[in-house]
């Protein structure tokens, strides 16, 4: 990791809070200001990383030990570690990822009974300890996500309630506290742009090599 030069970019959030948007839109704007990107999503990322998605998405996959998933969700991102994040951060573009290790610690961690502790630690042996340079929190009303849920989405939550969103909301903002240096809580409530803006005021005054980055033209 000793010659890293590019700027590893992380979104996280509960459930509908907006991380897809804002990873497409920050993409945009870098490919505006052609700067060398990287988009990747979690699981999957990689042809491997994708096969994994597929096991723990299918709703075949009824019954599966909470361990299975954790070790699961570890391997795509073993694998999107290795095969496309380091190497784009070694050759100094930025990496943008839709979730990552700390969806594992809140999801796996804190919301079922595996315990953050032990997920960090498993953490820290898949990535070989890569840690994202900022962390955008899209934090809000546990409500406003559930609203925000496409169909599809709702039909598998549904059963477990809003108090399942609730728990992923407060499990983020103990996360965020204790990560302070790296984490940037965002309002998710705001309007899609506004939090765009915000994601490219932070960008540009934290990292010299995006001083000249600029917010996608629609939204200003
Ligand atoms: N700031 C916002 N204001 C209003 N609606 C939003 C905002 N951000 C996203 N949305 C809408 O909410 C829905 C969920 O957004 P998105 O898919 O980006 O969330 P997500 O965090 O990626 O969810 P998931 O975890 O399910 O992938 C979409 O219909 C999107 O258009
Ligand atoms: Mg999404």
């Amino acid at each position: 990791m000793g010659n890293k030069k590019g700027i590893f970019i992380t979104f996280e959030g509960a459930d509908g809070a907006g991380k897809s948007q804002q990873c497409r839109l920050l993409a945009s704007s870098l490919k505006n200001c052609d700067i060398p990107y990287v988009l990747v999503r979690e699981p999957g990322g990689t042809p491997i990383g994708e096969k994994i998605r597929n096991i723990l998405i299918d709703s075949d996959s009824t019954g599966m030990a909470e361990k299975t998933e954790l070790l699961l969700y570890l391997a795509s991102r073993a694998q999107l570690t290795f095969e496309v994040i380091k190497p784009a951060l070694n050759e100094g573009k930025v990496v943008i990822s839709d979730r990552f290790a700390d969806s594992s610690v809140v999801y796996q961690g804190a919301v079922r009974d595996i315990g953050i502790a032990v997920v960090e630690e498993f953490n820290e042996f898949a990535t070989s300890k890569l840690e994202p340079d900022v962390t955008f929190l899209l934090d809000g009303d546990p409500e406003l996500f559930f609203e925000r849920l496409d169909k599809k989405r709702l039909d598998r939550l549904e059963a477990e309630g809003i108090g399942f969103i609730e728990k992923v909301v407060n499990a983020y903002r103990g996360l965020a506290k204790r990560n302070m240096h790296r984490f940037v809580v965002v309002d998710a409530s705001l309007p899609v742009h506004k939090i765009h803006n915000t994601v490219v005021k932070t960008l540009r005054e934290d990292f010299p090599a995006l001083k000249g980055l600029k917010g996608i033209e629609e939204y200003g």
